[in-house]
């Protein structure tokens, strides 16, 4: 049975737009999916901790040589680790925040970019280890970033392609609801397209 990853990043609970729609995503993906499994993982709600020194020596540190409080510290990034590699679709909810993704997304990629567990570094460079999987990334943005001026700063699509194809998560489609803070019909228009995405993609 095909399972889900569903990662939240708004820190808003009320009026969210980026959790509305991953949340419509995912009721019509169990629709046409019964019996798929949803592993939500709400990182406002249960923030993953900035890394610090202690843990990334617990990272670097052997398996089969950490000392019980290394062992300890890294339980959160392999359980973080686990459910990417046992989902086959991966959605995540990605407000723009200052032109890029928010702190709290930012912290779990820092727990999920590991090197000898989503990536590995060859003799021909790096090789992503997360493969075979669909990501569907629903960005919300008060402004246009997909054209015009907006587009130069876009680093939150580019952040996001970059270092999640660097941990072999390549097969991205990004679903954008932007120009939400540039007046009622824009952001109406823009939420409208993003259901008529949805419906397509949620069936596919
Ligand atoms: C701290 C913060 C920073 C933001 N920075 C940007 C930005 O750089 N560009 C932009 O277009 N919108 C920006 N916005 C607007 C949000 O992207 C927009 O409100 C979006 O709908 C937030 O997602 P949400 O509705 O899921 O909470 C920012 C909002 C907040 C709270």
């Amino acid at each position: 049975m095909a399972s889900i990853l569903s990662i939240n990043s708004s820190v808003r609970n009320q009026g969210s737009i980026s959790r509305q729609v991953t949340t419509e995503f995912l009721n019509q993906w169990k629709a046409v999916h019964p019996g798929g499994t949803v592993v939500e993982r709400d990182l406002a709600a249960k923030p993953v901790p900035h890394l610090t020194e202690q843990m990334m020596g617990a990272f670097f540190t052997p398996a089969e040589q950490r000392s019980p409080g290394q062992a300890e510290t890294v339980k959160l990034s392999d359980a973080l680790v686990a459910e990417l590699f046992a989902a086959d679709v991966i959605v995540i909810g990605a407000p723009m925040y200052n032109f890029s993704i928010s702190s709290t997304l930012k912290a779990w990629i820092d727990h999920v970019a590991r090197a000898g567990v989503t990536f590995k570094y060859t003799e021909s460079g790096p090789v992503g280890l997360v493969t075979g999987k669909k990501v569907y990334v629903f960005t919300s943005r008060g402004g246009v970033y997909t054209e015009g001026p907006g587009k130069a700063m876009d680093f939150h699509e580019t952040y996001l392609r970059g270092v999640l194809g660097f941990i072999g998560l390549t097969n991205i489609t990004f679903i954008h609801t932007e120009g939400l803070a540039m007046g009622e019909d824009a952001a109406a228009k823009a939420l409208t397209q993003t259901r008529t995405a949805i419906g397509e993609l949620a069936a596919a």
